[in-house]
């Protein structure tokens, strides 16, 4: 751990820099074994925002200091094809000095073209595991996980900075799965890894299953920092759910972006992915305060700036 801060800190010093996360709608084609919003769960509650609301909450973050925006959702085709393209050049035109990353899942190429051309400038997607048989133990047979590695490096051609990732301690994820995402990703070079712990979902096929660790997750961390000491790497939401200083455990793992909720309080408990998903204080973005505080008593600082990755520089 004191090896991955020292090579993330002569890297990125001691900036953490923060993204504003916009859940913009809970509804998916997709039937992940282990995600609280797939298709089959019935027991949730439904909602899209509108476009109005989503440019509501970006102007929010703007003036809370956000310089990225992450509109994240499920795989909500109608809505995503509908409205993605002018929601990208509507906020891109109102705040030209921010980023935009994309989370919405696996699109074919004119599709990930036509936002990129909008202005989109990062893409999420994480691949979840890299080894083919694990990934059919956590996908229905429709999910290929070529056609998500296909999707990640189509992504990289297109220019946009790329993340993938993993869950930790996902069922039946062993030690070789692990070297294998290592592998794949030393493949795919991306400029963002994504790491969290795997939490069962009450509502799910895997609600019996048992959570992955804190431990294991930061020891990841450390692991991801010394191969990867350029790349941006997230203290995420389910590391801050599943202990309470489990985001500073992160940060003090190696890890050097927090990415706050920016959604209306109204449905945040309704993007679910896991149980007891932690919402307010400092994974609030109205409470950033707390959450530099936080990060102060760390001896770190957050920064209010696009932050781009130094991968390829
Ligand atoms: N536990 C932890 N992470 C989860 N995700 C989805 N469901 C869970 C869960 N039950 C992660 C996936 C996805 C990201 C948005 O959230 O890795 O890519």
């Amino acid at each position: 751990m004191a090896a991955a801060r020292e090579v993330r800190e002569n890297i990125y010093g001691k900036d953490i820099y923060v993204r504003g996360l916009i859940e913009f709608s809970n509804i998916c084609r997709n039937n992940c074994y282990y995600c609280g919003i797939r298709k089959d769960n019935r027991k949730i509650q439904r909602y899209r925002l509108t476009p109005e609301e989503i440019l509501y909450c970006a102007r929010e973050g703007y003036s809370l200091g956000f310089r990225t925006f992450v509109l994240q959702g499920g795989e909500d085709r109608p809505f995503i094809e509908e409205h993605m393209e002018e929601i990208i050049r509507t906020i891109k035109k109102e705040f030209p000095d921010c980023a935009v990353t994309l989370s919405v899942g696996e699109w074919d190429r004119e599709r990930y073209q036509c936002w990129r051309e909008a202005g989109a400038d990062r893409y999420l997607l994480r691949h979840e595991t890299a080894v083919d048989e694990h990934y059919r133990r956590l996908h229905p047979p429709e999910m290929l996980l070529e056609k998500r590695k296909n999707c990640l490096y189509t992504l990289r051609e297109l220019g946009y900075e790329v993340g993938a990732g993993m869950m930790i301690g996902s069922p039946a994820q062993t030690a070789e799965h692990l070297l294998a995402d290592i592998r794949f990703l030393q493949e795919l070079e991306p400029h963002m890894i994504g790491v969290g712990p795997f939490l069962a979902h009450a509502d799910t096929p895997f609600a019996e299953m048992e959570n992955g660790s804190l431990e294991m997750t930061c020891i990841l961390l450390g692991v991801l920092r010394l191969l990867f000491p350029k790349v941006l790497l997230p203290a995420t939401t389910a590391l801050a759910t599943i202990a309470p200083d489990g985001r500073e455990k992160g940060l003090l793992a190696g890890a050097n972006v927090v990415m706050p909720n920016l959604s209306p309080p109204a449905v945040r408990k309704k993007y679910a992915l896991y149980n007891n998903k932690v919402f307010c204080g400092a994974e609030s973005a109205q409470e950033i305060e707390r959450l530099k505080k936080r990060v102060e008593e760390i001896g770190y600082r957050i920064v209010t700036e696009r932050g781009d990755s130094r991968v390829g520089t």
